[in-house]
């Protein structure tokens, strides 16, 4: 469900609900390791772009950097949305709860809105992939009831991982992050996450530039006089999908925000879910038990 925003912090972009009652706003802005942090580039979102929804993860290697940058630009706290990763070598019960607080030291903040696992695979020694999940959720759980995570979800997991995630734990994640853009449409991962209160989020809006020469998408950005960044960022959005294009330059993320203002028809979406192609760009959990 989207739903409009009252306050000014958050009133460039509409938020989604998640089924604790946050509200994720559905355009963030992406971090990433080899070259994927920009100081400047943050200051730039956040102080005017009207960015307040940021994902970063262990993995990247910049909480440090993003800590400071977010204090820097005089953004409240309480008016950001930090998403941050578990990553899965700190999986187990013990490890993983260590790993939220220690991500939270380095970034000098109390909480995260939103704290995922990374991954669906653990390697543990004598325990199975399920088991290591299950025992890293429990952490996550704990986490949640002490209010360090706002909201707790997983990223890359299938439907099976999620089915046996519910079987094994008592809280569901609230939001499973993927990768999904027009070349990648899982649409019955999207579909169960929606029965299931599970908020699907999108990464990769861009393909990491794949997209950005589709046939398709260039006509559309003509036809709509946008970008195709715009058109496939705007794709992700009119579909309901949380979505987190990555830029560390100040006029792409100034263009990749200004995505609220039109408006696509519905046979142009339906051109846009016709060029699914199944391939992924970033990791690709299939195989993963
Ligand atoms: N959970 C996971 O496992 C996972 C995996 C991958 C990614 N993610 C998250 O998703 C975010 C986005 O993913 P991503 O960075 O891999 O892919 P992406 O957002 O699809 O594409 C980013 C690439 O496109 C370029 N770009 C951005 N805006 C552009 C524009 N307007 N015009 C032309 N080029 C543009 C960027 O370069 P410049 O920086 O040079 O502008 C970068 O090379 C990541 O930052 C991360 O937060 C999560």
């Amino acid at each position: 469900v989207i739903v409009s925003s009252q306050n000014m912090a958050s009133s460039v972009f509409p938020k989604v609900t998640l089924s604790n009652g946050l509200q994720i706003p559905i355009l963030g802005l992406g971090t990433s390791h080899r070259g994927g942090y920009s100081h400047e580039a943050i200051l730039h979102a956040l102080k005017k772009c009207g960015v307040r929804h940021i994902d970063t993860a262990k993995r990247y290697g910049c909480e440090e950097q993003l800590g400071t940058a977010m204090r820097k630009s005089g953004v409240p706290r309480s008016d950001l949305w930090l998403t941050n990763k578990l990553w899965h070598g700190d999986y187990g019960y013990k490890a993983a709860k260590q790993s939220c607080l220690d991500s939270c030291s380095r970034m000098g903040v109390d909480y995260f809105d939103l704290y995922l696992m990374h991954w669906p695979e653990g390697q543990q020694n004598g325990l199975s992939n399920r088991e290591v999940r299950a025992e890293t959720w429990r952490a996550l759980q704990e986490l949640y009831d002490q209010g360090v995570c706002r909201a707790i979800g997983v990223s890359n997991f299938l439907v099976p991982h999620l089915e046996q995630l519910k079987e094994d734990c008592s809280v569901l994640p609230h939001v499973n992050q993927v990768e999904y853009h027009v070349y990648q449409q899982p649409r019955q991962l999207v579909e169960y996450c929606r029965e299931e209160g599970i908020v699907f989020q999108g990464y990769c809006p861009l393909a990491k530039g794949q997209a950005l020469g589709d046939p398709t998408v260039l006509k559309l950005a003509e036809k709509y006089g946008r970008t195709p960044a715009q058109i496939c960022i705007r794709w992700s959005i009119q579909n309901g999908v949380v979505t987190i294009p990555k830029s560390t330059k100040k006029e792409r993320i100034e263009e990749n925000c200004q995505v609220m203002c039109f408006q696509m028809d519905e046979e142009d979406m339906a051109a846009l879910g016709k060029l699914h192609d199944g391939r992924h760009v970033s990791w690709d959990p299939t195989h993963v038990k």
